[in-house]
């Protein structure tokens, strides 16, 4: 059993093969956090705790005279605003009498076979039994509401999950100010947060800090998870590298605004917490009702960050991304953006999906500006219908002339969006985030669909339905354009307004799951200018998300690269696209744009008639080439050997097989010399004891790993090289 319970102590402990994680319900009941990291046999950690007196650290009224017992200083699972805990804390409630002071004791629990699933949320899965739920029940010492703590344990899979649900049994209304899903305190230890920053067309930066005193946070007031920083963070060691020290990784399945946050304490202790934002959040939960806070995702390694990163990859590839386009291959696409933009009729597209179906491209992908009045990205957007006669058919033609090129066809949805110069907006601008008497802010000169408003999902989803119905799709691109700003409801009353960003976020989760039940074997790609939405909660719906905007191979690499701390490469939109790159004018091989966009869900994005028949040629053998290794990228362990911004000539990668019998190294030289050293690269997840052919020459997986290959030179910058190393014999 992953879960035990010792009913003397009162102490929690969840094991995973090789993390263990522990509470204990102390003699106040107050739940305290014990332990998070290795694996051991079962031990009560809380004999870490120290108790002292500690001056302005009050003490809870049944303590007594116990001058040392301080909720300020103890390590908690749940800690709450109010009661003497003055760090960063989980749950801040209003209660009906205007006050926030809470305090939560324990009052039971229940240990479930199989893994919890939430209502309306996104959330890990695990059938094949070797999951389970403990759910801790704390109560409000006035009595008004029950704190239900979700625990997932997917114990081979090495990851805790966490959720938390607040119900009112009162007969009166609270509001949620503040609610995390996640927090772990650390008693001692130096720290580094490691977080990813960005900005469209640029994703995703990896940042690594040492955690001081005082509150560090990566969070998002946006309306999305955002370009600005992602809702996956790291704690490890000060001194943990790729492939030692314990690393803790904490991912929010949850598409919204968010917040993680370090906080170094004055005594030193470290507590971490990952939830929604409160800025833009104040949830009122009725008598009777329950709030459900999104899910969180734990994993701990002992073994650097290269592991903690397979633990995810492997976690969300196989167990959170559903549906047939899990386990099924995914087709190598054409998409015609870049290629074209908005300026294309039928046939123009008919003859790109012709040209790119005869070099090995599998489906081809009409992007924005088919449908309404959409020449220019400043109209149209909520007039989901076809526009004939820019196309000069019907979508059912085209669809079927695509098709008859023996490939699929997709098509781009931007289904939250709303231009003012739009038929929808004229009759319905109330169904536009705006606030009455302000005008709104624009941004791409567009507004937003009130998705809080179930009746505006309605409408939306019966047009893309329609559209879908009309002719043979096999994908769609769901976008979002812009970040949230204005938020009211004409639905909502004013006591209510503070629940829109969240409403709308599970507006969108609503529509998505109506949208792959009617429409199961549709492929979803997410996107948000790019990467403004690569979360995990979008992963639930969407297996692959549009990586950025930025298809500069050589910037892909940093985006790319930032990425694969929290999500496997199985999730990344990546395409090769034309010279001088459209974001950056840089020249980059043909090969290295393959090579960067292979080690993603793999496509173009380009009009084919502008490359020359070499061009051709080689497109047709890197088609080849990715559909050899599908496999091994897509389900190998992926290695990051370097830092593409700190590296100084050569960058690489690698995937590997889980049983070291293959592996497929990657190489861009980012910079050449002449007259330059010898450059080498030690390999990852090799069989010590195996015998490895590179190139026709034979090395014991140890020396490739220990003493590394050396690389070829590379004749110009941004060469790059994909190595196949394949194991002989052991
Ligand atoms: C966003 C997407 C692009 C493209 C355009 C279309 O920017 O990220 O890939 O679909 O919208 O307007």
């Amino acid at each position: 059993m992953a879960i035990l319970f010792d009913s003397t102590s009162r102490l929690f402990t969840l094991r995973t093969d090789h993390s263990m994680y522990q509470m204990k319900a102390d003699r106040y009941g107050v739940l305290l956090h014990t332990w998070f990291g290795i694996r051991s046999s079962v031990f009560d950690y809380s004999y870490r705790i120290a108790y002292a007196d500690r001056g302005f650290s009050g003490n809870p009224y049944d303590a007594g005279e116990d001058r040392t017992y301080s909720l300020d200083a103890l390590p908690q699972e749940f800690p709450v605003y109010g009661s003497g805990d003055y760090r960063s804390t989980a749950l801040k409630v209003r209660y009906p009498d205007g006050t926030f002071s809470c305090d939560l004791r324990y009052l039971k629990h229940e240990i479930r076979k199989g893994k919890y699933s939430l209502p309306g949320l996104p959330a890990l899965y695990e059938t094949s039994g070797n999951a389970d739920t403990l759910i801790i029940t704390l109560e409000d010492t006035r009595r008004m509401f029950y704190v239900h703590l979700y625990y997932g344990v997917l114990e081979d899979l090495d990851i805790i999950t966490r959720a938390v649900c607040v119900e009112n049994h009162s007969n009166a209304d609270i509001y949620i100010e503040n609610i995390q899903s996640v927090c772990v305190d650390y008693l001692h230890g130096d720290y580094d947060l490691h977080t990813f920053y960005g900005r469209h067309v640029k994703e995703r930066n990896y940042q690594r800090t040492p955690v001081v005193h005082g509150i560090q946070s990566a969070g998002s007031t946006r309306g999305t998870s955002s370009h600005q920083y992602n809702p996956f963070l790291i704690l490890s060691d000060r001194n943990a590298s790729e492939d030692t020290g314990n690393c803790y990784g904490f991912s929010f399945v949850y598409s919204g605004d968010f917040i993680g946050s370090a906080e170094l304490d004055q005594y030193d202790q470290t507590r971490f917490l990952l939830g929604i934002h409160p800025d833009n959040f104040c949830y009122c939960v009725k008598p009777g009702e329950c709030f459900y806070a999104p899910e969180a995702v734990m994993a701990y390694s002992a073994d650097g960050l290269g592991s903690l990163s397979r633990i995810f990859h492997r976690a969300y590839r196989d167990h959170l991304c559903r549906g047939k386009w899990t386990t099924t291959r995914r087709p190598v696409l054409l998409n015609a953006w870049e290629g074209v933009y908005f300026d294309f009729n039928g046939d123009k597209l008919i003859q790109m999906a012709k040209d790119a179906a005869a070099l090995g491209v599998e489906l081809f992908v009409m992007d924005d500006g088919w449908f309404g009045k959409r020449d220019l990205d400043v109209s149209g957007l909520g007039d989901w219908t076809v526009n004939e006669e820019k196309l000069g058919c019907s979508l059912k033609e085209l669809s079927d002339q695509i098709h008859s090129f023996g490939i699929k066809f997709g098509i781009w949805f931007e289904p939250e969006g709303i231009n003012e110069d739009s038929n929808l907006y004229r009759s319905h601008p109330e169904w536009a985030l705006q606030i009455p008497g302000k005008k709104p802010t624009r941004s791409r000169q567009q507004l937003l669909l009130d998705f809080s408003r179930e009746d505006v999902r309605d409408y939306i989803f019966t047009h893309i339905c329609q559209v879908l119905d009309s002719a043979r799709i096999e994908y769609l691109k769901w976008d979002l354009n812009r970040s949230l700003t204005d938020l009211y409801s004409a639905a909502l009353p004013a006591t209510r307004q503070g629940e829109i960003m969240h409403r709308y976020v599970l507006g969108l989760y609503d529509m998505l799951e109506k949208l792959i039940q009617r429409y199961p074997d549709l492929l979803i790609e997410g996107c948000s200018g790019g990467g403004g939405r690569f979360d995990a909660g979008m992963l639930y719906y969407t297996p692959q998300i549009w990586c950025s905007d930025d298809t500069d191979a050589i910037e892909r690499l940093s985006i790319q690269y930032g990425t694969s701390f929290g999500y496997p490469v199985s999730t990344m939109g990546s395409h090769v696209s034309h010279c001088p790159n459209e974001q950056t004018r840089r020249i980059a091989p043909l090969n290295t744009r393959a090579t960067a966009a292979m080690s993603g869900t793999f496509g173009y994005e380009l009009d084919v008639n502008k490359m020359s028949a070499d061009e051709k040629d080689i497109v047709k053998t890197q088609i080849e080439e990715f559909k050899k290794y599908y496999d091994l990228i897509q389900y190998g362990d992926y290695y990051r050997l370097t830092n593409p911004d700190t590296v100084e000539a050569y960058h690489g990668w690698e995937f590997a097989a889980a049983d070291g019998s293959e592996a497929l190294l990657c190489i861009v030289a980012l910079q050449i010399h002449p007259n330059g050293p010898g450059r080498w690269m030690c390999l990852k997840g090799l069989r010590e004891d195996g015998i490895y052919v590179v190139d026709g020459r034979e090395y014991p997986g140890g020396v490739l790993m220990n003493s590394g290959l050396l690389l070829p030179d590379a004749a110009e910058e941004y060469q790059s090289f994909r190595i196949h190393i394949t194991m002989k014999s052991n």
